[in-house]
């Protein structure tokens, strides 16, 4: 297939782009480099079945006309505000990239003629349900602007899937981490830890427990509902059972770095407003498919935190 990857120069993305291209698959990457970093596409210069393409979504003269002319077969929609908790001082910031990017992906492929949409979707859509959330929970409630952003993507794929035919694999992403990331506790940390040595500021009491992802598991796990699932709209949770606090996020990237320092916690029970600062994702409906994430979630934290480290010094 030919593909289109929004977001695709991202942390999630790039990992994207180097799966599908090993797949034998065609893909153009658009990013408009906000957050994505062209060095995380570097290693594919040369490689004449990919081409980056730096450029705004929510600009009409760029998207459009590239959707048009592209001959693709499929989206892969990564591109949104990935920084949460930014848009509570400007929630214009998740109205633009994290829902109207969605909106113009939609417009653009029912301009084209293209059928096929794999969506990033997120646990943040479910605010603060307690319990184990399971796909079909509802009302939803997100917390965050960037969840409530997220939450209008899926509905208007969800109203473009009934007008226009357009089929729909929306896996709903935990906490994601490994090497390329470009924001996070465990990308925060290390960045934190670089500037000063002395001290790790922790946002809120350290006690947030969420599951963490590593990324080659979530991109196994999106190309398995993507290549096994054929309804007209597949909606997945894409977790892991285990889970990770942040007190020892924080003692893993210390240690990982070989850094003996305090951690300084800035007090109260989340990082930000708009942090959910536990959730359990009932993840039995990709378990039936026959998936499973490689590592527990300590694990994806720790080696996450090495990576990081060997990419920033
Ligand atoms: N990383 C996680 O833990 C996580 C969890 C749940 C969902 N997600 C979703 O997965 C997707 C990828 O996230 P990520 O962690 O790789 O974040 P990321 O910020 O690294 O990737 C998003 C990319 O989109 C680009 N982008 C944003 N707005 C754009 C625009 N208007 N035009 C062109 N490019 C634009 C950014 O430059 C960036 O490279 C996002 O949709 C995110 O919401 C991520």
């Amino acid at each position: 297939m030919k593909i289109l990857i929004t977001g695709g120069a991202g942390f999630i993305g790039s990992h994207l782009c180097d799966t599908l291209l090993a797949a034998g698959h065609e893909v153009v990457a658009i990013d408009n480099l906000s957050l994505g970093r062209k060095a995380n596409l570097a290693h594919l210069e040369g490689d004449a079945r990919f081409r980056l393409v730096i450029g705004e979504i929510l600009d009409d003269t760029v998207f459009a006309p590239l959707v048009a002319g592209g001959g693709f077969d499929c989206v892969f929609h990564m591109a949104a505000n990935s920084d949460i908790a930014r848009s509570h001082a400007a929630p214009s910031i998740d109205f633009d990239r994290t829902f109207l990017t969605t909106f113009r992906v939609l417009e653009a492929m029912r301009g084209a003629n293209i059928k096929k949409l794999v969506f990033a979707s997120t646990s943040a859509i479910y605010g603060e349900a307690g319990g184990l959330v399971a796909e079909d929970h509802g009302p939803l409630s997100p917390i965050s602007h960037y969840g409530a952003g997220k939450l209008a993507s899926e509905a208007f794929i969800s109203s473009f899937g009934e007008n226009y035919g357009i089929q729909s694999w929306i896996t709903r992403f935990p906490n994601v981490v490994g090497g390329r990331a470009t924001h996070g506790a465990v990308f925060d940390f290390v960045h934190r830890l670089i500037a000063d040595r002395t001290a790790l500021k922790v946002l809120g009491n350290g006690k947030q427990v969420k599951p963490y992802l590593f990324v080659s598991d979530l991109v196994d796990a999106i190309m398995t509902v993507f290549t096994r699932c054929d309804e007209p709209t597949n909606i997945y949770n894409v977790g892991v059972e285990t889970t990770t606090t942040v007190a020892d996020i924080a003692r893993f990237v210390l240690e990982e770095g070989g850094i003996d320092a305090p951690i300084v916690y800035t007090g109260g029970d989340r990082g930000w407003i708009g942090d959910v600062p536990q959730f359990a994702y009932d993840i039995s409906k990709l378990t039936r498919l026959g998936w499973r994430a490689s590592m527990t979630s300590d694990e994806a934290v720790r080696r996450a935190a090495r990576a990081i480290w060997a990419e920033s010094l």
